[in-house]
């Protein structure tokens, strides 16, 4: 029950505005609308992740940073949104183009990012 809420506390204002900055594309308004928290996904997305991201991002070997290591996605996150959405669409080391999700739009891309950058949402206890 406590363990787990300090990382949304720290965390989550951080994903909320970086994730407005970039949808924003940078005009500078920081009015960075709240988010409650590292939003489960929806219906569609949820399947994309289950699809695509899922295949290197909950497998270790896979060298990708693992879903909710929220430790691990500490430093990448601190690369900007727009860096890594480059990175997302373009591949980045043993990144894949796009994450292998053809149909991914950018706003996709970040929330997929976000979701695993973020604690499990279900991770209360
Ligand atoms: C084929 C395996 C694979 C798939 C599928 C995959 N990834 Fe990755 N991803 C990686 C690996 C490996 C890295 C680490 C690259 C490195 O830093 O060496 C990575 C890194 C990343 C990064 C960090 C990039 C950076 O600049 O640090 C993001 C963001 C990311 N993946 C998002 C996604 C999303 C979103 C999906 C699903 C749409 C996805 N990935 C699907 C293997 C994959």
């Amino acid at each position: 029950m406590s363990g787990g809420g300090r990382f949304y506390v720290k965390f989550l204002p951080v994903l909320a505005l970086a994730s407005t900055l970039s949808l924003l594309g940078g005009c500078g308004d920081n009015n960075a609308a709240p988010v409650a928290k590292a939003a489960p996904l929806d219906a569609r997305l949820s399947e994309v992740y289950s699809r695509t991201c899922v295949g290197c991002h909950t497998t270790p070997d896979s060298g990708a940073p693992q879903s909710h290591a929220v430790a691990a996605w500490a430093p990448r996150l601190a690369k900007g949104d727009e860096i890594l959405l480059a990175h997302m669409a373009d591949g980045f080391a043993g990144m894949p183009p796009l994450g292998q999700c053809a149909e991914c739009s950018a706003d996709d891309l970040l929330a997929l990012m976000h979701f695993m950058a973020g604690p499990a949402p279900e991770d209360t206890h």
